[in-house]
Parts: C-alpha cells; structure tokens; sequence
C-alpha cells in the first residue's frame, strides 16, 4: 500500500541545498531518496548523446521510457548514478547537462514516462523526494510538504563553490545567468511548473546553514498534526 508509506516532498529551485538536505534528511530518518531532477539529467544526457533534439518530444520521451539507469548506494554520500551502464555521476551535473534537463522537463510526454518511475521510489520505510513537482504532482498525498528558497545570488555562488570543489571551472556571472533562465523555464512551463504545494512549510535557506533546514524539516516533520 503505497498510501501508508510515509513521504516528505522538498521541492525548490535549483541550488537551494535541496539535494544535500534531502539525503541529510533521509539518511536521519533511515528512508530512501528520490532524486527526481537526476532522471531529468539523465533523459537530457541521454538525448545529447544520442544526438536527440531537445525539443523532440516523442524521441525524448522514449528515451525516458526505455532509461538504463541504476542509482546504487541510495540516501548515501556516494550515490553512483549509471547510464546504459556507464557511471554518469560527475558528468550529469555540469550545468549544460541542467540545461537540456530543463529544456526535455518542459515536455508533457516526458514527465508523464517518469511518473510511475519516480513513484516506484516510495518503498517502507519511507521516502524523501526532491524535485520541483514533488509535493504538487509526483506526491500529492505526501504527508510532509516542504519548500526551499532562497536568493538567486547565494543559489549561484553556492553552485560555484560546489563545481569548483568537483574540479569544474564555470564564471559566477554565467551561472547567475543559467540560474535565472531555469528558474523562467521551470516556473513558466504549461505541466508541473514550479511552485509551493498547498499547505508546503516554506523555508527561506538565504541565510541558513545546512544543518538548521533539516533540523527544521525534522522539527517539522516530528511535530506534524496526525
Ligand atoms: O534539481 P536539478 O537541478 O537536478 O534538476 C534539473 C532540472 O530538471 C531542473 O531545472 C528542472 O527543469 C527539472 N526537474 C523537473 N522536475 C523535477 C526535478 C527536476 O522539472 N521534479
């Protein structure tokens, strides 16, 4: 009974902190994670590899349907993310990889071949899904709905600092740049833009470390009416 099995949804634009904090998170409580915007990484790859244009909506949408892919060392630090058998893990967070992802999750047809695969996620004991649509599509009866935001400049300087730590070099201006066409493309979509479930706790991670969005994604988790 998928109904009974717990879920938290974290949704909000990218580099908010969602992917650390929602393996954070998932890690505490001992649950899986579904790091939804990787199988967008994943069917965007797969589409510039095969020389699929972006904007093919029945070619990309049968790569989505037919993705190779294995997530293994779930809710670990370590997760290997494989495509057609061939470790992607690095190479599907490069920011022209997060583009073509936004472009292919603009599509219809191809967010409805990763629904059933993204719900197949929720195993006991329970799940963290992190995404953009989690809480408002992909989870709708989820249990804990939260929201991530927080400024476009600290989203880009944290970015930055992540790729320069992966040893990959990009300006500040350029990803304040990529930031804000994702950020219009992933809102203004016609399915599933981006935007706050009803009833999501919305946290403003500005000025927020890490440690203190999941104490407070537990507190609110622990303390949920029943
Ligand atoms: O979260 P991440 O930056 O990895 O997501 C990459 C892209 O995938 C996003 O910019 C967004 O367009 C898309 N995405 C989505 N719905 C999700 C997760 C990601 O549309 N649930």
């Amino acid at each position: 009974m998928v109904d009974s099995i717990p879920v938290i949804t974290v949704d909000g634009p990218g580099g908010v902190g969602k992917g650390t904090v929602s393996r954070i998170v998932a890690a505490r409580l001992g649950w899986h994670l579904l790091d939804s915007g990787a199988l967008y990484r994943l069917v965007g790859l797969s589409a510039l590899k095969r020389g699929v244009a972006l904007d093919d909506e029945p070619e990309v949408a049968a790569l989505a349907t037919h993705l190779d892919a294995q997530f293994t060392g779930n809710s670990g630090d370590n997760t290997v993310i494989t495509l057609d058998n061939v470790d992607v893990s690095d190479e599907i967070r490069t920011e022209s990889v997060g583009s073509a992802a936004s472009r292919v999750a603009a599509l219809p047809a191809v967010r409805q071949a990763l629904l059933e695969r993204q719900r197949r996620f929720c195993r006991p004991p329970g799940l963290v899904a992190d995404g953009r649509d989690m809480g408002t599509v992909v989870f709708p009866d989820a249990q804990l709905k939260v929201f991530l935001q927080a400024s476009r400049e600290e989203r880009a300087s944290r970015r930055y600092k992540q790729l320069k730590d992966k040893g990959i070099s990009v300006s500040l201006d350029a990803l304040l740049r990529e930031i804000e066409e994702r950020d219009a493309r992933d809102s203004n979509r016609q399915v599933a833009p981006m935007r706050p479930a009803e009833g999501a706790v919305i946290i403003d991670t500005t000025h927020m470390g890490i440690a203190d969005v999941v104490e407070n994604i537990l507190r609110a988790w622990n303390g949920r009416p029943d």
